[in-house]
């Protein structure tokens, strides 16, 4: 099988979106170097070099790294020949080569998010896709009260009636899920995080969604998933012009495109990924997406 075809049999179709977390622990810090000395782009390079601490130098590295093999494993490009560009606000893409990509057909979005450690990338295929990852161990009480008082009305009401043995872990819920839609539209902390708002169901997962005035009619999955106990990734997936079919989810640095550990599947029992996970509760299993839906929102949060 030429290098064109086995890379065309692993892209994803079309409908699939995939989540890849891995924790930096997963590349020794040696192999993080090296490769980065040989994929990274100017740019990324300057960016590292700029770091004052080498364990943040050491989680951009990692970071970028996966960015670009997992990119690679997509496209069919080489990692140091993937061309990356940003957002005035700093969302990275990647420019597809002229005459296409080898591997890949149709417009392709991804999203990086990292965190003291962990690392997570979605990607998808005619969708934007937005991610985020914090580790609840690394948020101080103080800093996650700071946080909370930037959310809706609604949101503060369901805080003030959370037990107190979930309301950090429900505080930083809502921030992740703020975080990975901001992101998702490519506006992060630039979109007011009062300006939109979720309601959280008991058992897990999101009940409601009420998005920003100027995504009326925005339609999304919105997922949460706890692939390590405490670390807390949530996901936005726009509901694109083709069905989201699966969400995949793999651990681990794609040294092989197969470390796959979940597949999701809308309609079909979810399947736990760790003790105390999330995902049980994911809303893949009712097989639809988020709509805007304020009126129900604002009767489940009076
Ligand atoms: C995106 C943002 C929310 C990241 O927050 P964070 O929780 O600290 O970081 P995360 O680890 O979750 O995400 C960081 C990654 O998101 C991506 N990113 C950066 N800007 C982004 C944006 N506007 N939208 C989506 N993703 C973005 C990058 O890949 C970044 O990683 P990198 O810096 O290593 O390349 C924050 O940096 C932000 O709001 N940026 C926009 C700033 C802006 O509007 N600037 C306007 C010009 S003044």
């Amino acid at each position: 099988m030429s290098a064109r075809a086995a890379a065309g049999a692993r892209r994803p179709a079309d409908g699939e979106v995939r989540l890849w977390v891995c924790a930096n622990d997963d590349l020794g810090p040696g192999t993080a170097t090296a490769l980065a000395g040989h994929w990274l782009d100017e740019h990324e390079q300057a960016t590292a070099d700029r770091f004052i601490f080498e364990r943040d130098r050491r989680q951009y590295l990692v970071a970028h790294v996966l960015v670009r093999r997992l990119l690679s494993l997509e496209t069919g490009v080489p990692e140091a020949l993937i061309e990356l560009r940003r957002s005035e606000r700093g969302r990275p893409s990647v420019r597809p080569p002229e005459g296409g990509w080898p591997a890949a057909q149709g417009p392709l979005d991804f999203n990086l998010s990292h965190a003291r450690g962990y690392n997570a990338i979605a990607v998808g295929r005619g969708r934007r896709v937005g991610v985020d990852v914090e580790r609840l161990d690394r948020v101080s009480s103080r800093a996650l009260d700071g946080i909370a008082e930037s959310f809706t009305p609604g949101e503060r009401v369901q805080l003030a009636r959370t037990p107190a043995e979930v309301y950090d872990r429900t505080v930083l819920r809502l921030w992740t899920l703020k975080e990975a839609y901001a992101k998702a539209r490519g506006l992060g902390l630039g979109l007011p995080f009062d300006s939109f708002g979720f309601v959280l169901s008991d058992n897990g997962g999101v009940a409601a969604f009420e998005p920003p005035a100027d995504d009326p009619s925005g339609t999304w999955w919105l997922l949460e998933l706890e692939p390590e106990p405490g670390v807390l990734v949530s996901l936005a997936v726009e509901d694109g012009a083709t069905p989201m079919t699966a969400l995949r989810l793999h651990t681990g640095f794609p040294w092989r495109p197969s470390a796959l550990r979940a597949s999701i599947h809308p309609g079909n029992p979810v399947p736990l990924l760790a003790p105390g996970t999330l995902s049980a509760a994911l809303p893949l299993a009712g097989a639809a997406p988020h709509r805007a839906r304020p009126t129900e929102l604002q009767r489940s949060v009076a």
